[in-house]
């Protein structure tokens, strides 16, 4: 283990004004929002439309890393470059999603542990020799009736913990992403107390197992209400419960923090990283790491159709501008009419 490449790379994740496009759907995600488009869910429709959006035009002006999937990272752009090596050429650090996805928690209904750490260090030398400077791992944490269960955080945050180290060892920089789910009629309250004790428990595996807390970036999500919550709560309010629980949790040491999108629409998430950035008075970077508020609108317009490519381009080019602007404070809703 390297401290000084890992926390090099780190840094470099984070850099004023980029953030990092999460583009590893998994099969079962991917299919899913083709489906909703009738786009057929086959490898070759992943490739291009993946093609798309990493040709797209000044990307690499706001984006500092792209987290790719599996069967991406093996893949040929249509410059007849690997993903990683495309991604290198234009100045993008290339990433990989290393779980192998949240399954039933054993003894616990409806709650979720994400595995993958079988095999996992020999994956990680794989992805390693392809190109992955970074690698991500995300820990689902429900909000519902006597959920989530202080076994399932301690078990989720033990998983990231090793995934972690794993990762350190080969100087490969983690993500570590402890994603308490917006689904349900929870309000913002409910979601800062949880999240505040996901990370705190998070922090405690992770100085347990000895992480170099400044070669990791966190991925948490935003302190907001549930999607079914009858109570909408301002950005502001989001705002000042998300850099409050950062404040409680997130040592000084961590160069980073890349949001999920989480299911907010384009716009809010943009609104409220803002809003964060205005707040947020500590040592850390704050940035984007969304999947959904980046690439969705993009998506619907390629539609399975590559005559459609400059026009979602232009789409995700834009989604990636925004929240470049918004990472360091300065975008408001009025450009997006520019
Ligand atoms: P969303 O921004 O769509 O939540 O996805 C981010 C991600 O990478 C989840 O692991």
């Amino acid at each position: 283990m390297n401290i000084k490449i890992l926390n090099q790379i780190a840094t470099q994740m984070v850099t004023e004004s980029k953030g990092i496009l999460a583009m590893d759907e998994s099969h079962g995600t991917c299919k899913k929002r083709f489906d909703a488009l009738n786009i057929e869910a086959t490898e070759e429709n992943r490739r291009l439309y993946r093609d798309m959006l990493v040709t797209a035009e000044s990307l690499s002006s706001y984006i500092s890393g792209a987290i790719l999937f599996d069967e991406t990272i093996k893949q040929k752009t249509s410059q007849n470059l690997s993903f990683p090596d495309y991604l290198k050429k234009i100045g993008i650090l290339p990433g990989i999603k290393v779980d192998t996805g949240a399954k039933p928690f054993s003894c616990h209904s409806n709650e979720k542990i994400t595995e993958g750490l079988d095999n996992l260090p020999q994956r990680m030398e794989g992805y390693k020799s392809l190109g992955a400077k970074f690698a991500k791992w995300r820990a689902v944490i429900t909000i519902g009736d006597d959920i989530p269960s202080t076994a399932c955080m301690i078990a989720n945050s033990h998983a990231l913990a090793r995934y972690a180290s794993i990762c350190q060892e080969v100087d490969i920089v983690p993500i570590v992403e402890p994603e308490v789910l917006m689904d349900g009629p929870h309000n913002i309250q409910e979601c800062f107390d949880v999240t505040n004790k996901m990370q705190s428990i998070l922090f405690e595996e992770l100085d347990k197992l000895d992480i170099s807390l400044s070669g990791i970036i966190l991925k948490p999500n935003m302190i907001t209400s549930g999607s079914d919550c009858k109570i909408k709560s301002s950005s502001e309010e989001i705002a000042e419960l998300t850099v409050r629980c950062l404040g409680n949790n997130v040592p000084i040491e961590v160069p980073g923090i890349a949001f999920l999108s989480g299911g907010q629409s384009d716009t809010e998430a943009s609104i409220n990283l803002n809003n964060i950035n205005k707040l947020n008075d500590n040592p850390w970077k704050v940035t984007f790491s969304y999947g959904r508020a980046l690439q969705l609108e993009a998506m619907k317009k390629w539609n399975g159709n590559n005559h459609n490519n400059l026009d979602a381009q232009k789409i995700i080019s834009k989604r990636a501008h925004m929240n470049s602007l918004a990472s360091s404070g300065q975008y408001n809703l009025s450009m997006e009419n520019d």
